[in-house]
């Protein structure tokens, strides 16, 4: 187990275009091509092990030392700000943290102001920031519902295509920030593979370099 890379990958479309990366920097382990509702995936002879996690909770694997490093979402590193390294921007998984609302909306300073979100924390360091005062409704998905039933005045969420926010006829009124994957590592396992985890990055890295180019 010590010797072997321990990677938590987000599950899904993005995980698989990041395994893609990891593969091209040195880190092959075909058998996680195969189809099957396997979860774990190993080639002893690279060294790697791969787990297929819930994007969210990538983070929490990375900084229990469940796995060495792992691929997260910005979003997902300052909601729940673990203790982990935050080694590159991959510059992928793109998109914008934003304030969105029913079109036509107009902010009453006067009242409180009803935050539907799945990012609490987001919200609240943001609404600080600009020192308004906010109630947070915490939900777990959906979100674009909440303004629509009166839940909440507007909410706090992730934009990529615009698409969610179109179709259920609202609009982006604040940009919060951008959001991109990033490559997180365990701080024990930097020290103690430290090599090891700089071949990534720096393969990583390169294979990013090249595809820019
Ligand atoms: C995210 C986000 C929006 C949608 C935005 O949801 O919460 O609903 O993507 O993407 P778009 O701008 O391209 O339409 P996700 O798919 O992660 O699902 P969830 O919120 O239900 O977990």
């Amino acid at each position: 187990m010590n010797g072997m890379l321990n990677i938590a990958l987000p599950k899904g479309r993005l995980g698989e275009k990041v395994y893609a990366i990891f593969e091209a920097a040195g880190f092959e382990c075909p058998s996680i091509k195969e189809e099957s509702r396997k979860l774990i995936f190993e080639n002893e002879a690279a060294g790697v092990r791969y787990f297929w996690v819930k994007p969210s909770d990538v983070s929490i694997y990375v900084e229990r030392g469940a796995a060495d490093v792992g691929v997260a979402g910005k979003d997902i590193i300052l909601e729940y700000g673990p203790d982990v390294y935050e080694l590159l921007d991959l510059g992928m998984g793109k998109c914008r943290m934003a304030v969105a609302a029913p079109k036509g909306f107009r902010d009453d300073a006067r009242r409180t102001l009803r935050v539907a979100t799945k990012f609490s924390k987001i919200a609240r360091d943001y609404y600080a920031s600009i020192g308004r005062d906010i109630d947070i409704i915490h939900l777990n998905g959906s979100i674009e519902i909440a303004p629509i039933l009166g839940l909440s005045d507007v909410i706090v969420d992730i934009v990529e295509t615009g698409t969610t926010l179109r179709e259920n006829d609202l609009e982006v009124i604040e940009e919060i920030l951008p959001i991109s994957a990033r490559l997180i590592a365990n701080k024990s396992s930097f020290k103690f593979k430290t090599e090891l985890i700089e071949r990534l990055t720096r393969g990583i890295s390169a294979v990013i370099g090249d595809r820019n180019k």
